[in-house]
């Protein structure tokens, strides 16, 4: 994991794709402008884990570039596939809304490029906007259903 320089055009980047993910889209200027003060941008090898099924969640993800895998253990050893993110997509949301483990290991396809936001800021953006709140939760919960199929 490689911490980079947000620069004019990462700005621009996030701003974009921030427009295009349904919660980020109901935001208004404002608050996104104070998340984008507070975002950082890292950089990930092929095969790196982003976060693991299990520990403590302490940021909010979305993706810039690559593909990610998200797997869920079935035993001690294997895991099962339950979705891929591509640029766009965002995760992690669920440790933080409920404050319980991480319910997936979200590991890089591919070197990888993602916006991060930390716990205390993702919770500010969820407090100062209704809308952003509401989305944000949506996603979690069709997650979660998914994951008891
Ligand atoms: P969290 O539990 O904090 O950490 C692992 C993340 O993987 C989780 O939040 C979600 O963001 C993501 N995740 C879990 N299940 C799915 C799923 N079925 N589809 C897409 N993403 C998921």
């Amino acid at each position: 994991m490689k911490k980079l320089q947000l620069t004019d055009a990462e700005t621009v980047l996030f701003t974009r794709i921030s427009r295009k993910i349904n919660f980020f889209a109901r935001m208004n200027m404002g608050l996104l402008e104070e998340i984008l003060k507070r975002i950082e941008y890292y950089q990930f090898d092929k095969g790196e884990k982003v976060c693991r099924q299990g520990e403590p969640g302490d940021s909010f993800y979305v993706v810039a570039e690559g593909r990610l895998g998200v797997r869920v253990k079935t035993g001690l050893i294997f895991s099962r596939k339950v979705a891929e993110l591509i640029p766009g997509d965002c995760f992690g949301e669920m440790a933080l809304l409920t404050r319980a483990p991480r319910t997936a290991t979200v590991a890089c396809e591919e070197e990888s490029k993602l916006f991060i936001l930390k716990v205390d800021h993702f919770e500010e953006a969820v407090k100062q906007n209704p809308a952003f709140a509401e989305e944000i939760k949506k996603l979690a919960d069709a997650r979660k259903s998914a994951l008891n199929k």
